[in-house]
C-alpha cells in the first residue's frame, strides 16, 4: 500500500527505554525506516552493513522466544557481531550484579545493550549507568516497546491507517508490558483502544490512561477492528483473579462461535506464547482473521530499525 513517507527529521534516541515518551511523528519514522530494511529478508544472501564491526549484547533475565531471536536476527542482518547472554549460565547465579554484568561486558567494547528483566524500570536504570545503547525488550509490567512497534506496524500494513480504527486489548491487562506499549502506539497514531477484561485484571490506573474499559468481550467484539488477545501471565498473577481458566475462558476466550459476531476482516492479533484453548481456540489462532506470524515477521524488519536508528544517534552524539 502506497502512503505518504513521514517528514525525514534528525532521530536523536540513542535508547529506546518505551513508546510513552515518544511522538506519533517519531513513532512513525521508525515503521517507515522498518518498512525500508523487509527488503533485506528477501535477498538470497540476507546482510547489509549498517551495524559491521558494531556489537549488540542480548541481556536477558526473563525467558524468551520471540523477542531474542528476532534481535538476534535483525543484529546479524544488519552485520553486527551479537553476544548472548542468559542469566543462568553467567556469573549473576554466583551473586554479580545487573550493573556489575553490564559494566564489564561493557568494558570488551559492547555498542547496543538489548534487555529483558522481571523489573521494570532496569533498561532505564542502565541507560544512566553505561555508555552503549539501550533497547528495552521488556521490562517487568512497564513497557515492550518493539512489541508495541511490531503490532502498529501490522496493524498499517492491513489497515493502511488508524483514523476511525477500534482496537480492543483484551485478557491480562493488569501484567502487560504489551498492552502498554500498545495503548501509547496505538493511540497517539489515533485509534480507539478499548481494555476488555474482568475488572481483577484491569489496571488499577487506567481511568488516568487514554483507554475505553469493558467488561464483556461480547459486547465489544462486533464493534472493533483489530482485536489483540493477551497472554494470561500465570507466572505473575499472585492470586485467583478469576474462579477458573474454564470461566475466563467461556467469557473472555476468543471462539470460533464469538468470532461470527466481528467484522469479516477482523484482525485477530496476539503477542505470543499462546495459551491455545484459554485466551483463543486454535481455530482462531490459525485462522483466515490471524495475523499473528504476520506479527512475528515484522518484528525483524522493526528490530533491525530499531537497532539501526540508536546506533546513528550515538553516532551524531559522540
Ligand atoms: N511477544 C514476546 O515478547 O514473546 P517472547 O516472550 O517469546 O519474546
Amino acid at each position: 500500500m502506497l502512503r505518504k513517507k513521514s517528514k525525514q527529521f534528525n532521530w536523536q534516541h540513542k535508547h529506546l527505554l518505551g513508546l510513552r515518551d515518544l511522538s506519533a511523528e517519531e513513532i512513525t519514522f521508525i515503521l517507515d525506516t522498518a518498512e525500508g530494511f523487509e527488503e533485506i529478508s528477501t535477498r538470497s544472501v540476507k546482510k547489509a552493513p549498517p551495524l559491521r564491526g558494531k556489537v549488540v549484547v542480548n541481556l536477558f533475565f526473563e525467558d524468551s522466544t520471540r523477542t531474542r531471536n528476532s534481535f538476534t536476527l535483525a543484529a546479524n542482518r544488519l552485520s553486527a557481531d551479537v553476544i548472548e547472554f542468559t542469566q543462568k549460565t553467567s556469573s549473576v547465579s554466583k551473586g554479580e550484579t545487573l550493573l556489575d554484568t553490564a559494566k564489564n561486558l561493557e568494558a570488551m567494547g559492547i555498542d547496543i545493550v538489548v534487555i529483558r528483566h522481571n523489573a521494570a524500570g532496569v533498561p532505564k536504570l542502565l541507560s544512566r549507568s553505561i555508555n552503549a545503547c539501550v533497547v528495552n525488550a521488556g521490562d517487568g509490567y512497564c513497557e515492550h516497546p518493539t512489541q508495541g512497534l511490531l503490532d502498529v506496524y501490522t496493524i498499517r500494513k492491513f489497515k493502511g491507517s488508524f483514523d476511525g480504527l477500534k482496537i480492543a486489548i483484551v485478557g491480562d491487562i493488569a501484567h502487560s508490558r504489551v498492552a502498554r506499549s500498545d495503548m501509547w502506539a496505538m493511540t497517539k497514531l489515533g485509534a480507539e483502544v478499548i481494555f476488555v477484561a474482568p475488572p481483577t485484571l484491569i489496571p488499577g490506573n487506567v481511568d488516568k490512561l487514554p483507554v475505553k474499559v469493558s467488561y464483556s468481550l461480547d459486547e465489544v467484539i462486533e464493534k472493533v477492528d483489530v482485536i489483540n488477545m493477551l497472554r494470561i501471565q500465570f507466572e505473575r498473577l499472585g492470586g485467583n483473579p478469576f474462579p477458573s481458566v474454564r470461566e475466563y475462558s467461556h467469557y473472555f476466550g476468543l471462539t470460533v462461535e464469538r468470532m461470527k459476531k466481528a467484522k469479516p476482516d477482523i484482525l485477530v492479533m496476539h503477542p505470543g506464547p499462546i495459551n491455545r484453548g484459554l485466551e483463543m481456540e486454535s481455530e482462531v489462532a490459525d485462522g483466515k482473521n490471524s495475523v499473528i506470524l504476520e506479527q512475528v515477521k515484522n518484528g525483524l524488519a522493526v528490530r533491525m530499525a530499531v537497532l539501526f536508528l540508536v546506533n546513528q544517534a550515538a553516532a551524531q552524539q559522540q
